[in-house]
């Protein structure tokens, strides 16, 4: 119950950090804004936001450049939980959006490569960018089967 209420909290902080995040979004091709915030085992938080380009597909994603940034500090094992929240770009900048934003297929995999490389199962934290909707999850359950660095070995 009290580990309840402390991963709550810990989920909450990351969708707030995630949301600062996403107000750094350069998307000016989807106009929808995604941040993402990791949280390592030390406590402290890396944070990402998505970086657009004109070539539109090879836009890198919130979570991508915060696992990215992770890894630049030496950290890609550290990587505990994470928080993800975006929407559309409104006027003046403000998120809207009533579903909770969840990793895409790539991110997943991404995602598997710390978690594996940390040797434990990572929690994320999706939310809406109106907050109203939370979901959480396990990695393993969003990337079933999954195939990583543990398969090199
Ligand atoms: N996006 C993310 O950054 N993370 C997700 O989990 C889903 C999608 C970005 C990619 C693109 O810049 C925009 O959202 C629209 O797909």
């Amino acid at each position: 119950m009290a580990e309840d209420a402390v991963e709550r909290v810990a989920g909450a902080i990351l969708i707030e950090a995630a949301l600062a995040a996403a107000a750094r979004a350069y998307a000016p091709y989807s106009r929808f804004g995604v941040g993402a915030a990791l949280l390592l085992d030390d406590g402290s938080i890396v944070a990402g936001a998505n970086f657009e380009n004109a070539s539109y597909g090879l836009s890198l994603c919130a979570e991508t450049v915060a696992l990215a940034a992770a890894n630049t500090a030496g950290r890609l094992a550290d990587v505990v939980a994470i928080g993800i929240v975006g929407g559309a770009i409104g006027p003046g900048g403000t998120l809207t959006g009533e579903e909770p934003v969840r990793p895409c297929g790539r991110c997943r995999q991404i995602l598997t490569e710390a978690a594996q490389l940390g040797g434990r199962d990572i929690v994320v934290h999706c939310a809406s960018a109106d907050g109203r909707a939370k979901e959480r999850h396990m990695l393993s359950d969003l990337l079933p089967f999954a195939f990583g660095p543990d398969d090199l070995r």
